[in-house]
């Protein structure tokens, strides 16, 4: 007789985007497709900056619960830091996944969320890190770039790397066309690196991330 399959418990998963969400839902559909057991991972809440942003509404449309912490309703930056880790720390998650949120978080996040929060870039960092990765790898020259998934710490864009993937930069292209095929790979990328992470267990041995 066939053993019945067990599958482990999927770690839980809490997003935060900024802006269209694709990488969302990304994962998203990954996780329909193959089933939070066999994934590894369920996404329990998606968070935001900002409301009206195409990134919450897929999350409503995939029946997920929501939540929007914006800057500009605390005091101070610390403040907001501190209401942003409570309102992630209610869903209790394993891992925090920045898809597109273009906060930097501080001190209080860092200390509870540190080693568990993946941020995806859009260049192969270290290069261009900030928040116009893409346009300063079309300005600088360079003639391959790509998509950086790793730790966050509290540098900007500076944490232990966990997988990149590169994509080669056209005479013809302007920002936005090679956001758009960065965005092709990097899509395919963390939804790879969630998974795995979710699934094998890793540790991070200083800048290495070393997946189980
Ligand atoms: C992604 O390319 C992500 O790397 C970038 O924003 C895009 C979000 O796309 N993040 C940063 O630039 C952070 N510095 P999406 O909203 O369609 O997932």
């Amino acid at each position: 007789m066939a053993e019945p399959v067990v599958e482990s418990a999927a770690k839980r998963l809490v997003v935060l985007v900024s802006g269209s969400g694709t990488n969302l839902q990304a994962l998203i559909d990954a996780i329909a497709e193959t089933g939070p057991g066999a994934y590894g991972a369920e996404i329990v809440a998606v968070g935001a900056d900002r409301g009206g942003i195409e990134g919450l509404a897929r999350a409503e449309r995939a029946g997920l619960p929501t939540f929007v912490c914006r800057v500009k309703d605390h005091a101070t930056r610390e403040e907001w830091d501190a209401a942003l880790a409570e309102a992630v720390a209610a869903y209790e998650p394993d891992l925090v996944v920045s898809a597109g949120f273009m906060r930097i978080v501080g001190k209080e996040f860092l200390a509870r969320f540190g080693g568990r929060f993946v941020n995806t870039h859009p260049a192969l960092l270290p290069s261009f890190p900030g928040a116009h990765g893409v346009r300063d790898a079309l300005a600088y020259g360079a003639r391959v770039t790509g998509c950086t998934v790793h730790f966050v710490d509290d540098g900007v864009d500076t944490g232990p790397i966990i997988a990149q993937g590169v994509v080669e930069i056209r005479d013809e292209d302007d920002e936005s066309a090679l956001h758009e095929r960065i965005k092709e790979v990097e899509r395919r990328l963390l939804v790879d690196v969630v998974g795995r992470l979710a699934r094998n267990g890793y540790r991070i041995e200083g800048r290495k991330v070393v997946i189980q």
